[in-house]
């Protein structure tokens, strides 16, 4: 169901069509120059992306914008594994120029949905203790601290939280 989110432009509050949906390969290059330009996510290569694609137990879902002016394209994007009733959130960004505007939240609800009818039961993800952005979207969804891991990340190197949300519990 694609969903009206409005954007102010020069002044001018423009209507664009922002629509979740499932990746398909053609996506790739814009996922990977969305992933560029957002430092936070997880830097990984065209393989990695086109992996999930062709692993029925991933989900790759983008947001994807039609704008009045007719010119479309990707906004932002969520990558998840399954194994059995747990997803883990491996990748999640929006594009610079998009974000406030409720496009994280959709991501990860549409999610959330579409794993719950797979039959997952919780959610896990590993986030920068410094990403205040992504853990305040993660805390309005319902995701809870679990813990804390030492040393996770490198370049820099960084603690990550292990957050979790029990999907009949989560937005
Ligand atoms: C984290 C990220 C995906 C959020 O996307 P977004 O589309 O801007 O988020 P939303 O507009 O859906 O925000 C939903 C809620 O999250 C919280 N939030 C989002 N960005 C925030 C920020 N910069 N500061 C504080 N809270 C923020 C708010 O509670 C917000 O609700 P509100 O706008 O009504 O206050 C985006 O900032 C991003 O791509 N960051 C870089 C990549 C990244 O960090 N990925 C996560 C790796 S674990």
């Amino acid at each position: 169901m694609p969903n009206c989110i409005g954007k102010k432009d020069e002044g001018v509050r423009r209507r664009r069509v922002m629509e979740i949906s499932r990746s398909h390969l053609r996506d790739i290059p814009a996922i990977l120059d969305l992933q560029r330009r957002s430092p936070p996510a997880a830097q990984w290569q065209e393989g990695d992306y086109a992996r999930l694609l062709a692993d029925p137990n991933a989900l790759l879902l983008v947001a994807r914008y039609q704008g009045l002016d007719g010119k479309s394209g990707l906004a932002g994007f969520a990558a998840w594994q399954q194994v059995g009733n747990e997803a883990e959130l491996g990748n999640l960004a929006v594009d610079p120029a998009y974000r406030r505007q409720g496009i994280g939240r959709l991501l990860l609800t549409q999610s959330h949905r579409e794993l719950a009818r797979r039959g997952v039961t919780h959610a896990y993800l590993e986030v920068r203790t410094s990403n205040q952005a992504a853990i305040s979207l993660y805390y309005a969804l319902g995701y809870e601290r679990l813990g804390v891991r030492k040393g996770y990340y490198s370049r820099p190197p960084e603690d990550a939280l292990i957050l979790s949300a029990r999907l009949a519990n989560a937005v």
